[in-house]
């Protein structure tokens, strides 16, 4: 990605919920306050303004996008639905023991600026690469400071994950963790992907979970995004956010395993595909 950019693709799956609010019973499934919330992170980050809110959240918009749809089939109201499993995964995270939440690749995203004055005894924590994560501090800053919730800048393509959350005080160990790679892992070479999932397993407690979502490999060997693929990984290339890793279902648990954690399909609520991604959990 742009070294000094502000993420475009973390600024679309926001803007995307905030349209989806809009669309009728999508309140069934974006999990409550997400909407208002990423519209008003959205403003006081600075990353779009007032105007950019209010035509996002007009109906005539749900409908540009649901025409648009045919480029990533599905893809529009998949953000609610991966959204919903995120948090789902953190909150049963939490009610099963977890006091620590770690965010990768967080975007602005309100999960964890939510849920920290809900959850005072858990730590949040996200990264970002630096050019994103200064418009989000920015906006959390501006939306109200949450003393247990901790943002960092790093580009994870450069840092070793263990070596960020050393530097950390409040980060602990051997805590129960759970880790969200939310899109995510496409934007990482094949080298940073693996680097990454074994450090998780190094920085989080027995009992941990990593929750994400991935595209898988096409029969070709690139990501599968459906009939319009080429296009995609084109326009993808073109703002400077390639996709660059995939993997096949099949090749998910041993790709797991190798990392130091266990495939839990049983835990993702779906083995379905959500427009053009998969979501898995793993524990520890
Ligand atoms: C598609 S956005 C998703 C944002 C958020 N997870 C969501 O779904 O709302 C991808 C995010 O990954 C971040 N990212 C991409 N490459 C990164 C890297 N090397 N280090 C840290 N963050 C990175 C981008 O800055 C961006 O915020």
């Amino acid at each position: 990605m742009h070294k000094n950019r502000p993420s475009m693709t973390a600024r679309k799956v926001a803007l995307n919920i905030v349209t989806l609010g809009s669309k009728e019973g999508m309140d069934k499934i974006l999990p409550p306050g997400l909407v208002d919330s990423t519209a008003e992170m959205l403003v006081a980050s600075e990353a779009v303004g007032p105007r950019t809110i209010r035509v996002a959240r007009s109906r005539r918009i749900v409908y540009v996008y649901e025409w648009f749809d045919w480029i990533l089939p599905g893809q529009f109201v998949a953000f609610a639905h991966r959204k919903a499993f995120c948090e789902h995964q953190v909150r049963n995270g939490i009610a099963s023991g977890a006091s620590q939440v770690l965010v990768l690749g967080a975007g602005y995203d309100t999960m964890g600026w939510r849920l920290a004055p809900e959850f005072p005894g858990v730590n949040f924590f996200e990264i970002d690469h630096p050019a994103t994560a200064r418009l989000k501090a920015r906006g959390v800053e501006s939306m109200g400071r949450r003393d247990n919730l901790y943002l960092i800048a790093e580009d994870l393509g450069k840092k070793k994950l263990v070596d960020v959350l050393r530097t950390s005080e409040s980060w602990d160990k051997n805590a129960k963790t759970v880790i969200i790679a939310e899109g995510l892992v496409m934007y990482l070479s094949a080298e940073a992907v693996n680097g990454l999932f074994s450090q998780c397993a190094q920085i989080a407690g027995a009992g941990s979970l990593i929750a994400f979502s991935y595209i898988p490999t096409g029969a070709d060997g690139r990501p599968d995004a459906g009939p319009w693929t080429g296009l995609m990984l084109w326009l993808q290339k073109i703002v400077g956010e390639p996709w660059t890793w995939s993997i096949r279902p099949e090749e998910l648990g041993l790709f797991l395993d190798e990392s130091g954690w266990i495939h839990a399909p049983e835990l993702a609520g779906t083995g379905d595909m959500h427009g053009v991604e998969f979501y898995a959990v793993a524990k520890k």
